[in-house]
């Protein structure tokens, strides 16, 4: 016992100091842990152990190490004694792009040298924990359902096997959904099915875009869009939004492709309304330019009827819509979908082919009968049940914090944005949460043009009631500290 002990005797608890063991000991670890003081792999004695060294009952150890579980800090999946996460380090969130500090770059193609220079995405290493954006609940998922889906799927491929990318039965699987639920006006044969929503939008821009030619993105907005058009030469503009989302009458220049995401503008989850929309679609008719209307969490809608999508009003052939499985259903079933206009279909099937954008065809078929049966639209409607609870509790429970945050709660998506206030620097809260447990991501990053709010942006469909307050709990602590 003396040796699973080395280097965790400086633990010390006073029970006479009015707070409470189990936060001192869970305190004391995780100051152990980022300081790297207790490595990562490092097995920690049981709860029984320790509770006999520190003199304390068990359920007061046992306590602090679920909290650290939670938070991520700990591994307690592997047997009766904890093992130390592996912990990221203080570049956990790559908040700083070191633009100038990258690799060399020559020998690189002009591609390779705007994706090296690209300081998206934000990376958070390590087991997600609140409130990691955009993660779907893959607790909630039904896995035994989906299981099914694969092993029916896996026994008739190759039966089933032709030469096409994209299954017919998934297209209008897919394109019948999302006719009912978001108002798209397409044929089967428009809809693409692609390895990640990212994937769909780097290959538009590829398919639309010449070197130098002008892309619009929100601003704030989704660096993953930004990045894309970069990496495709384009002249990417950030337009600001006003409180209708995406306010373009403000810019001079005549966009070749706009990207917006209307339905839960990213990050804001401002729902762009019909006039605006109307104004939108016509002034893309206008100039000749198209629109990727990025659809990515607009399942999940809890105010009022959800909004139909863009491209249903769309008559004038612009608007290539844009959405992912990967946060309807569950983070790692990474597909994609895009319908594309008419006129693209012929096109867009052979960059399909030709940068091999595909997705299985056994995981086609699954989706296809998991959609079919009736899973798909039943997942969403209870998820949007569970969601909208936990969004209520989080906008609760940060108001009740008191403290520098402004929040106006989202009508639908996964994730809100919590407003600080001057002076705070959401660069510097962000750290320190991470350092103390908690993901949030800064906010000012988002912004491609001037205005920078500072802010943080927090998921919280992954994450049940009491995951839910305890991160508030230590966003709460540090705030106060
Ligand atoms: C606005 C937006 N669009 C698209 C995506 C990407 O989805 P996928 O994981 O399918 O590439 C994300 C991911 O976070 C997102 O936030």
């Amino acid at each position: 016992m003396g040796d699973v002990l080395a280097g965790l005797i400086d633990l010390k608890l006073a029970p006479q100091n009015g707070i409470a063991l189990t936060r001192q000991l869970s305190d004391q670890l995780r100051q152990a842990i980022a300081a790297g003081r207790l490595a990562s792999g490092r097995r920690l004695p049981s709860s029984r152990e320790l509770a006999q060294h520190l003199s304390v009952s068990r359920n007061t150890v046992s306590a602090a190490i679920d909290q650290l579980a939670m938070e991520g800090y700990l591994d307690v999946s592997k047997g009766r004694r904890p093992i130390v996460a592996a912990m990221p380090s203080a570049n956990l969130i790559s908040l700083e792009a070191d633009r100038q500090g990258r690799a060399n770059l020559t020998g690189m193609s002009k591609w390779a040298q705007q994706v090296g220079r690209s300081d998206w995405p934000f990376t958070e290493q390590g087991r997600p924990r609140p409130f990691v954006p955009g993660l779907a609940d893959a607790r909630e998922f039904p896995h035994a359902i989906w299981g099914r889906c694969l092993r029916t799927a896996t026994r008739y491929a190759l039966p089933r096997r032709n030469m096409a990318c994209n299954r017919l039965e998934l297209q209008k699987a897919l394109l019948h959904h999302l006719v009912e639920y978001r108002g798209v006006n397409a044929d089967a044969q428009q809809v693409f099915l692609m390895p990640t929503a990212q994937a769909a939008i780097a290959l538009i821009a590829r398919v639309v875009l010449d070197p130098g030619e002008v892309a619009w993105v929100e601003s704030p907005g989704y660096g993953g869009a930004r990045a894309a058009f970069e990496a495709a030469g384009a002249t990417v503009q950030g337009i600001a939004l006003d409180q209708y989302g995406l306010a373009f009458e403000t810019s001079s220049h005549t966009p070749r492709l706009i990207f917006v995401t209307p339905a839960h503008q990213h990050p804001t989850g401002v729902l762009m309304p019909a006039t605006r929309r109307q104004a939108l679609l016509r002034f893309a008719d206008r100039v000749g330019a198209h629109i990727i209307e990025d659809d990515y969490d607009s399942e999940f809608h809890y105010e009022g009827r959800p909004v139909a999508a863009l491209q249903g009003s769309d008559e004038g052939g612009s608007v290539f819509y844009v959405g992912t499985f990967s946060k309807s259903l569950h983070a790692d079933i990474r597909v994609g979908y895009v319908v594309v206009p008419e006129c693209f279909v012929e096109i867009f099937a052979k960059a399909q082919r030709h940068t091999g954008q595909i997705v299985g065809m056994t995981l086609q078929d699954a989706l296809s009968d998991f959609i079919g049966e009736g899973h798909y639209a039943a997942h969403i409607r209870k998820m949007t049940r569970i969601y909208r609870a936990r969004r209520d509790h989080l906008c609760h429970a940060l108001a009740a914090i008191e403290t520098d945050l402004s929040l106006s709660p989202p009508d639908g998506g996964m994730q809100v944005i919590a407003q600080l206030r001057p002076p705070r620097k959401d660069h510097d809260v962000c750290l320190r949460l991470a350092k103390a447990g908690v993901i949030a991501r800064p906010l000012s990053p988002h912004y491609f043009a001037e205005a920078q709010a500072q802010g943080l942006f927090l998921g919280f469909a992954a994450w049940n009631e009491t995951e839910i307050d305890a991160g508030v709990g230590i966003i709460a602590r540090m705030l106060h500290e």
